[in-house]
């Protein structure tokens, strides 16, 4: 019996925040014993906007050894870098001519960079869906584990393989039954942490782009700082904490993290703080995410400061990826009708 494959990765751009914890890497802790799963570090599409030539690497470390510090085994897990398996590249550009361009100009979070950047736009930032569907299809994905930013990412991957290579480019059995080509995922969107919001405007997404750095906590955060940047966190008038109040998104969304970095859950959490004053609860809710970081932070220095084995991890793992991508990326190639090498 083969384990359902996962795949998901992550932006080795600036520091990784709770968003990209809550929402992504810890729901791929669990998946380790039953899926047999892929983690990459997408070094490739950071670039998709402008970058720092020399921060890309440490970054790129960086992010690995923080996949690592949250819980990612490299002995069950095949974790590397995107830009060392040469076939996400490949399969890009075969996908690129097979993808109308309209369903690309449609994706909202390319409008949403687009607008920030005026006339600075790269064509790769229009093509970063298509690069992440190559990143998903190479390996045969069951499943992707993801937040719900990439919701429409994930349908555009599985449209591209189903309407554009399978229906289309499907070689026949004996039978003249079509093999597929390529395996059409499925999301991966848990309900609880999927959308962590900003702690300055609890209706937009925490996110790594926010010129505001009290907007977000960095999972490297020193405890002062999280203390910090959660008692200056936007709050509104009114006394208790409850969920669900669309009038009052800063109450659902630090109540939300609350539930989940204490490990209470939601009941109990909404419970407990019903009838909080902000005062008494945002000293509660700093002293949950100090102590649900504590440990990350712990393996991720001890991580860091060997360089050694990280690097022998993400060799090990680029071996491991470019034997299943490059397996993947040939049948396409023969599907589109290239001549053999
Ligand atoms: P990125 O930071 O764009 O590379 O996102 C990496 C992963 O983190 C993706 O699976 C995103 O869906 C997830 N993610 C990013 N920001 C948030 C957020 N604010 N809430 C929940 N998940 C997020
Ligand atoms: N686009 C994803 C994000 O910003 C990152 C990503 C790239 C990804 N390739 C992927 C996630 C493949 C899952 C699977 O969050």
């Amino acid at each position: 019996m083969t384990r359902p494959r996962v795949l998901s990765g992550v932006q080795p751009t600036g520091s990784l925040h709770l968003g990209n914890w809550l929402g992504a890497i810890r729901n791929w802790v669990g998946l380790q014993d039953s899926h047999d799963t892929f983690f990459c570090v997408v070094d490739l599409h950071a670039i998709t906007v402008p970058h720092e030539p020399g921060r890309l690497a440490e970054d790129t470390l960086t992010t690995a050894a923080l996949y690592l510090a949250c819980g990612i085994d490299p002995a069950r897990s095949t974790v590397f870098v995107q830009s060392q398996v040469s076939a996400h590249s490949e399969l890009c550009w075969l996908l690129n001519c097979v993808t109308p361009l309209n369903w690309l100009e449609r994706m909202i979070q390319f409008k949403e960079k687009a607008i920030k950047q005026g006339d600075q736009v790269s064509v790769g930032l229009l093509d970063y869906p298509v690069l992440m569907a190559a990143d998903i299809l190479l390996y045969d994905a069951d499943l992707v584990p993801v937040g719900e930013d990439q919701k429409q990412h994930l349908e555009l991957a599985r449209d591209i393989a189903q309407q554009r290579i399978n229906a289309r480019f499907s070689p026949k059995d004996a039978h003249g039954e079509p093999i597929p080509v390529l395996k059409v995922p499925e999301p991966l969107i848990l309900k609880e942490g999927a959308r962590v919001m900003s702690l300055t405007d609890g209706s937009s997404k925490m996110s790594k782009s926010d010129p505001n750095e009290g907007s977000r906590i960095n999972l490297l955060d020193p405890p002062e700082l999280i203390t910090k940047k959660i008692k200056r966190a936007k709050t509104d008038p009114t006394m208790g904490l409850e969920f669900g109040n669309p009038e009052r998104p800063e109450s659902d969304n630090l109540l939300g993290l609350y539930a989940i970095l204490s490990g209470k859950g939601r009941e109990a959490a909404a419970a407990e703080c019903a009838g909080m004053g902000w005062g008494t609860f945002k000293p509660l809710l700093a002293e949950a995410a100090v102590e649900a970081l504590r440990p990350v932070q712990q393996r991720y220095a001890e991580l860091r400061a060997d360089r050694a084995t990280l690097e022998a991890v993400l060799q090990q793992g680029r071996e491991r990826a470019d034997t299943v991508a490059s397996e993947s990326l040939q049948r396409v190639r023969d599907a589109l009708g290239f001549l053999p090498a």
